[in-house]
């Protein structure tokens, strides 16, 4: 009954803790993120929308609220694009350091607001963020970025832009080209 109750603990505990360090950092951020959680976007998405975007080891790639990185990863894997991730909410930012760090995985990851930084350096644009976020992302994005970049929302649209394509993996995930 004991090693029973031991091993529960053992097994329970670090997941307490785990959910515990989510649930504070959610928190934290909740005002400045809008509403936009730590949720990943699920690799079959991340697959297709690889498969359709250009990229190269050239390409200046940014993932706006990275969450744990997993889209730089994937991206770097398939076509060796060393890409900028933005992360405020610390527990996604220590895990997309954790993992670039565990797999020698050459991106960086920026601990900082993506409304404050200049985006114009950006070929292509990644982001999985809620639609209030995204009504001041949109403005933002079509001010700073350069004509012919590439922006990929999943899940939801950006307000005002014109979708050159539109993928259903399960959700959708809208293709935009600054014009
Ligand atoms: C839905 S998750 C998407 C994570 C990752 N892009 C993915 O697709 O797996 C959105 C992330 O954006 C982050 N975020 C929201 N607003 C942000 C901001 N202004 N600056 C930096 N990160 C932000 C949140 O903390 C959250 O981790």
């Amino acid at each position: 009954m004991k090693v029973l109750l031991a091993a529960i603990i053992l097994v329970l505990l670090p997941l307490a803790v785990l959910k515990l360090c989510y649930a504070i950092s959610t928190v934290f951020v909740l005002r400045k993120t809008k509403g936009a959680l730590f949720v990943s976007t699920s690799r079959a998405k991340i697959k297709a929308i690889l498969e359709a975007l250009p990229l190269s080891p050239e390409t200046r790639l940014a993932d706006l609220g990275c969450g744990d990185g997993r889209f730089l990863r994937a991206a770097f894997k398939r076509y060796g694009v060393k890409g900028v991730g933005f992360e405020i909410n610390p527990w996604a930012y220590f895990l997309a350091r954790l993992w670039n760090f565990l797999g020698r995985v050459p991106v960086e990851v920026r601990r900082k607001n993506f409304l404050q930084e200049d985006l114009s350096r950006y070929d292509v644009v990644f982001c999985y963020l809620f639609p209030d976020l995204l009504l001041e992302l949109a403005p933002k994005l079509r001010e700073e970025l350069r004509p012919g970049a590439v922006v990929v929302s999943a899940n939801f649209p950006l307000p005002g832009w014109e979708p050159y394509l539109v993928l259903h993996v399960g959700d959708p995930i809208y293709f935009y080209r600054k014009t």
